[in-house]
This record gives structure tokens, C-alpha cells and sequence, in this order.
């Protein structure tokens, strides 16, 4: 153990490591959703990187307590549904990354003491890294028969259909090729293109893209290929995948192999005849990366030999033969002309920097975001301060400290507002917060903005065509004041038809999606009401555990009033816990909540959540332990839920069945204690109802 995970196994009790590793793991699989899946962070990259670092030293200085689906131990998100599966036949790695000079020389000379080359020279070749998504071509008799994005390393998503639409991907090899190959590439979008999509998406009402990245992920993972089609994406081609037959003996052969078959390759790519040749071409990538077209965030260096890369080989989720040096984030100093207070749809006052336009590496910066009222109190940043700002790969950039030596001599600490700038009512900072609220619920525009747009969202009530635009013009014109307006709108016809750049096919295209809308899963329905911490999961374990909309209402009303068993019971709910209880004690405790959700109740059908009524498992509960063959831990846990089972982390006696993979440990001896009843993965299939063996 080193001496920082030294301190904290002595300083932290074992159960306080164990809640904080179980909300660290659940943060960061949000994280990782929202990053992966819907193309969204709401956090930073370093802010989520220091949530892995947290977990990655609590798992070592307890490592009994780390978890068999820690994220610490998967590369990026599991495939998404909406596509289909494909199990990569060689896993796609992630790269280990060094951050200053001393991680890169560490590299180097493990990786030369691991060859017994002493002090000699290894070749590499370095590659600019962008930061774009990962995708894996396979091509067989020289055709393009298969793409899939990355997913969790194992398992990616066929996007073959989509990934035919860029450009610089060849449809068929040019020239001899083996019978079958993968090849393995960065899908981007550049600084202009990712910038017009993002002007593209603000006009059409739709929410921004935080980075290219996420551009590029969100335009390849379109359910609809002409919307993948429309959008600028390229390719640079780097690696190589599974092979029938290697024709190459070296990583840069392998380059110019790509580029004779047709793939475009990076064409700042450079043979180094080891370190110190290495170190200069960082130096230099570095000085030219604000001028180049695309975003790169470091530069990827490879052992040249493939078969000194096959001795290598990997440890964990990365190669011993390639890392990734990263850049030290951008920076640039500008002015801080004003800070302006944004409010959400929680009501949450989030302060938002306005700047003197700056350039930081290529891309235009105007706002940075100021977190909440201690950042700015902490860093002393006033209005009128010269300010350094930073962007770490993302768009919305930080503000790292003011210059307090260029500080204008009338610049005064900023006062943090005590009233909603939007309705004037109190905003409050409860005990133990950061964040400042304004207690105007749904009296306040700004909320009820928020909160419609939230509403209608894609993954809430999804009603096409009821986007943050239509929603910020409905409110702004007195059409749409709370949820239930919106299924009101019919009689409003006309009036919506006859609006500037509506019309009578609009209006009744508008109708038409309201209506088809006007019944609702209870999941949905709880999602939507933009209760704060019921997030889609949250929202699904409510509904699968109170089952219908009254019942549920019922206890909420109770746990609102204080009755110890509701609140009880709803803390209990696995994976609820007693925070998120206690906000939808709050929530309903509001009479104009209960008053939203009589008017809703009238106006749309809110469906039973039965818990897959009759399914195999209907009501159990079942523990998953060890490493099951046939699927892996998330598969299992949605084919058991969908059989009408609730899928657990421990087990008690309350415990049904423990579903036992290979190497089991204490989980099994402790089910086989309690007399719970253990099955094996045969046992487990054939009662889930799956084909014998995988
Ligand atoms: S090689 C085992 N080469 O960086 C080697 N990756 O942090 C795997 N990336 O998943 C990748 N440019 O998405 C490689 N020239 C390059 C790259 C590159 C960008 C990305 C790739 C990978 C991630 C790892």
C-alpha cells in the first residue's frame, strides 16, 4: 500500500469505505450513462477522473471491498440498447496514460526492462491522440462487412449500417488484402464542424453537445442513418484488430499498409527512434496543436515491432507497449466582465461567468462556469478580474484564478444574490449544500421552464416536437404555465396554428404526438416529474416497487407527514436510500406539487408498473456472485428483472436465490450459511429460460 492508502485504510471505518465505494460506483455508472449512452456529461473530464482516482484508492486501501461490477474494472459504458451486440473476437483496449515527463520516461524504461534491452534504444511511433470514439471495421474478401463502436471493451454496438455513411471509410480494401481483417480507428468531428452542429442543434431548440466528442458519439449512435449521414464525422485508422493473417511486421508498415488500402492515417504520424526523440515530438505536437483542425488532447506512443508489442502484451485494460500522453489542459487569460445567475429546473442559482471572447486552443470561449457561491469565494474571483481559464477537452471551460495583480482597484467581492433573479423569491441555502435554491417552485418561470422542457424530454413523456424551444416560446406566451397545460393545448389549437412559423400541419402534427402520449408507464411518469435525485433508475425501482400511481402516492403523502413506516419502507427500497427519500418526502409536503399531480392525473393514464406479473422470478430476490460464462453481470440483471425479480448486491435472508458464477467466494459461503438457495449458471438458465450453455 502507498502512504496515501495507508492513511485512509487507517482513518476510514470499514463501513463508512463501503457506503462511500457503493455511491462512488453508482455516481460514476451515471457518469458513465451520461457520457456513453445519452452523449451528455453533466460533469467535466477532470471532475469525473477525480471520482475514479477516489474509488481507485478507497478499492486499494480496502481491497476486500471491491466490488465485482466496480467501474474500476470496466472500460467506458455497456452497449446501449437499440443496437445490436457484437462480442469483439480481441477486446478493445484502453490506453494508460502519463500526464507529465517523468510518467513517460517510467513507460520507457519499464517497458525496456521488461525486454532486457537495458539502455537501448526502443523505436516507437507517435500519433496524435484525438479524442473522438473508438471503432472496430471488419472487412472480409476485402469488403466492409462489420463496424462497432467500442462499448465496454468486449461488447460493442453494430453500427455497420451507419458507419457506411462517412466518407473516409472504405467500403472495399484496394489492393491484395487478407481473407479476413480488422481494422480498428478514431471516428471525429473537427473544431468547425462540431461548432455549426452545435449552432445546428441551439436553433432547432435542441440541447448542445458538450465536446466533439460527444458530437461524433451522439451523430454515429443514431438509431436513423441519414441523421448519421448528415453529419461531417471522419476517420483515422491506427490499429489493428483480429486478423486470418498478419502482413505487416511493424506498427508503422502497418500505417502504410492502411493508408495503400485506401484509409485515411494521421498524417502527422512519426517513426522516433526512442525517448529522447519522443520527448521533442511532444514538445512539438504540443506547439502546433492549437492550429490543427481537430481537438487532440496528447499523443499516442507505440512500440514500433508488433513482435516486441505481442512480448509486451497487457496488463489489466491497457497494453504495456503504447500510452497516451496527455497534454496539460489549455489556457488563456481573458477578462471576467460579468457573472450571471442562471436558474434550473430544481431551482438551483448557478453562477455562469461572462468573458471577454478568448481564444483557448482553437475553439472561442465566452462563458465558463463558476460551480456555485464558495468556488467564487474561495478563488476570490470579481468582476472585472483578469482570470486564467482552462479547457480540459471540454467546451465549457474553467476558471482556474484571477490575476490579483492586474486586479481593477474598484473590483469588489461578489455578492452572491439572496433572491431568485427570475420571480424574487427567497433563495436559500440549506445546512451542509453548496448549492443556493430558490424556494419559488413552480410560481417561478424560470423553474417551470426547466421543468416543462425536462418533461417532455426524450427518456420522460417524449413528446415529439415539444422541444426547449416550443417550450420556452409556449411559456413566454402564457400557453403553457404547468405540466397538465400541455394536454390542454387541443383546445389551443388554432391559436398555435396561427403562430409565426407554425401553421395548421405544425399545430395538428403537435396534437397528434400530445395525444399519442396520453398514457404513460409509472416509470416515465415519475421521471418526468423532475423530482430532484429520481433519475430514470431511481424512478424505475419506484416503480417496479409501489406498482401504481396511487398506491405510490399514497405513501409518499404518508412519508410526507412524517410517518415513520413509509419513510421507512421508502428507504428501504434497494438503491433508493434515505437521501432521495427524503426528497420525495419534500416533494410531496408542497401543496402545489399535489395539486400538479391531481391536475395530471385527470388528464393523461398513468400504467401499473406490474412487476412482470407471472415472470419466473416474480417477486424475488436474487444476488448474482462470481463471473457467469454466458452473459455478463448487466445481461443477467436485465433478463432477471424482465422475468419480474429484483436484483440485489447482498445477500440476507431475505434473499431468494444466489445465482453462483465461477470463483464465488464469500457471498456463496455466506448464502449457504443462511440457507439461501444457490444455483449455478446452468441451474440459472434454465430457470431464466435461456438456451443451455453460452
Ligand atoms: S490505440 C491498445 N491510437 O484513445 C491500443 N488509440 O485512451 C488502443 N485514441 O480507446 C488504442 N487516438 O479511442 C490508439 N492513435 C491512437 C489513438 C487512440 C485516439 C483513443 C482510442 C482509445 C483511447 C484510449
Amino acid at each position: 500500500m502507498t502512504e496515501p492508502e495507508k492513511l485512509l485504510a487507517a482513518s476510514l471505518s470499514e463501513e463508512r469505505a463501503a457506503a462511500e465505494i457503493e455511491s462512488l460506483a453508482a455516481e460514476i455508472a451515471r457518469h458513465d450513462r451520461a457520457y456513453h449512452e445519452q452523449d451528455a456529461p453533466e460533469i467535466t473530464d477532470a471532475e469525473y477522473d477525480a471520482l475514479r482516482r477516489r474509488l481507485a484508492l478507497l478499492e486499494a486501501a480496502f481491497p476486500g471491498l471491491v466490488r465485482a461490477d466496480s467501474p474500476s474494472r470496466r472500460v467506458g459504458a455497456p452497449a446501449a440498447s437499440g443496437f445490436a451486440k457484437v462480442t469483439h473476437g480481441v477486446p478493445m483496449l484502453s490506453l494508460d496514460n502519463a500526464f507529465a515527463l517523468g510518467d513517460f520516461r517510467d513507460f520507457s524504461a519499464r517497458a525496456r526492462r521488461f525486454l532486457g534491452l537495458g539502455e537501448g534504444d526502443l523505436a516507437l511511433v507517435g500519433e496524435p491522440k484525438i479524442d473522438g470514439l473508438s471503432v472496430s471495421l471488419t472487412y472480409e474478401g476485402g469488403r466492409l462487412v462489420r463496424a462497432a463502436t467500442r462499448g465496454d471493451g468486449l461488447v460493442g454496438e453494430d453500427v455497420t449500417v451507419n458507419v457506411r455513411t462517412i466518407a473516409s471509410v472504405p467500403w472495399r480494401l484496394e489492393g491484395a488484402a487478407p481473407a479476413r481483417i480488422e481494422i480498428r480507428g478514431e471516428i471525429f468531428m473537427s473544431k468547425a464542424d462540431f461548432l455549426s452542429l452545435n449552432a445546428a442543434q441551439e436553433a432547432a431548440g435542441q440541447r448542445p453537445f458538450a465536446n466533439p466528442r460527444n458530437g461524433a458519439a451522439g451523430s454515429l449512435r443514431q438509431l436513423d442513418p441519414a441523421v448519421t449521414a448528415s453529419r461531417p464525422l471522419s476517420l483515422f485508422a491506427y490499429a489493428l484488430g483480429e486478423a486470418s493473417a498478419v502482413p505487416v511486421d511493424s506498427h508503422w508498415h502497418w500505417l502504410e499498409q492502411l493508408r495503400a488500402w485506401g484509409f485515411a492515417v494521421n498524417p502527422l504520424s512519426r517513426q522516433l527512434a526512442g525517448t529522447e526523440a519522443a520527448v521533442a515530438f511532444q514538445a512539438e505536437m504540443g506547439e502546433r496543436r492549437a492550429a490543427l483542425p481537430y481537438d487532440i488532447d496528447g499523443v499516442v506512443y507505440k512500440v514500433d515491432s508488433l513482435e516486441l508489442q505481442r512480448r509486451l502484451g497487457s496488463v489489466g485494460r491497457a497494453p504495456r507497449w503504447a500510452i497516451a500522453w496527455k497534454f496539460p489542459a489549455e489556457r488563456a487569460t481573458t477578462v471576467l466582465e460579468g457573472i450571471d445567475i442562471q436558474v434550473g429546473r430544481t431551482g438551483a442559482l448557478t453562477p455562469v461567468a461572462r468573458l471577454t471572447p478568448v481564444n483557448v486552443g482553437g475553439v472561442l470561449v465566452r462563458n465558463a462556469t463558476l460551480h456555485n457561491e464558495d468556488e467564487i469565494a474561495r478563488k476570490d474571483i470579481r468582476v472585472g478580474d483578469t482570470v486564467v481559464l482552462q479547457r480540459a477537452g471540454d467546451v465549457i471551460p474553467q476558471i482556474v484564478e484571477a490575476l490579483v495583480e492586474r486586479r481593477p482597484p474598484d473590483a469588489v467581492p461578489f455578492a452572491f444574490p439572496e433572491r431568485c433573479p427570475v420571480c424574487g423569491s427567497a433563495a436559500v441555502r440549506l445546512e451542509g449544500e453548496a448549492v443556493r435554491r430558490c424556494n419559488g417552485g413552480l410560481t417561478c418561470p424560470a423553474q417551470v421552464v426547466e421543468r416543462l422542457i425536462h418533461f417532455a424530454s426524450r427518456a420522460a413523456f417524449d413528446i415529439e416536437g415539444m422541444g426547449e424551444k416550443t417550450v420556452r416560446e409556449f411559456v413566454a406566451d402564457g400557453l403553457i404555465a404547468s405540466p397538465a397545460d400541455i394536454f390542454r393545448l387541443a383546445a389551443r389549437e388554432g391559436e398555435i396554428a396561427a403562430r409565426e412559423g407554425w401553421g395548421e400541419v405544425s399545430a395538428k402534427k403537435l396534437m397528434a404526438a400530445i395525444d399519442a402520449r396520453r398514457c404513460i408507464p409509472l416509470a416515465r411518469f415519475l421521471y418526468a416529474l423532475g423530482i430532484r435525485r429520481v433519475g430514470e433508475s431511481n424512478a424505475r425501482l419506484l416503480a417496479r416497487h409501489y406498482g401504481g400511481f396511487a398506491f405510490w402516492r399514497k405513501r409518499m403523502e404518508d412519508a410526507a407527514a412524517a410517518e415513520s413506516e413509509a419513510r421507512e419502507e421508502l428507504g428501504a427500497i434497494l438503491g433508493v436510500g434515505p437521501a432521495i427519500a427524503e426528497e420525495l418526502a419534500d416533494f410531496m409536503a408542497e401543496p402545489h406539487n399535489r395539486a400538479t399531480l391531481d391536475a395530471l392525473a385527470a388528464e393523461v393514464e398513468i400504467e401499473d408498473a406490474a412487476p412482470a406479473a407471472g415472470g419466473a422470478l416474480s417477486g424475488k430476490i436474487v444476488v448474482f456472485t462470481g463471473t457467469l460464462a454466458g452473459q455478463t453481470r448487466a445481461e443477467a440483471k436485465v433478463v432477471a428483472e424482465a422475468l419480474g425479480a429484483r436484483v440485489t448486491d447482498s445477500v440476507s435472508a431475505r434473499t431468494d436465490y444466489l445465482i453462483a458464477g465461477a470463483e464465488a467466494g464469500s457471498k456463496a459461503r455466506k448464502a449457504t450459511a443462511l440457507g439461501v438457495r444457490v444455483l449455478s449458471e446452468a441451474e440459472w438458465r434454465q430457470l431464466a429460460g435461456l438456451p443451455p450453455g453460452a
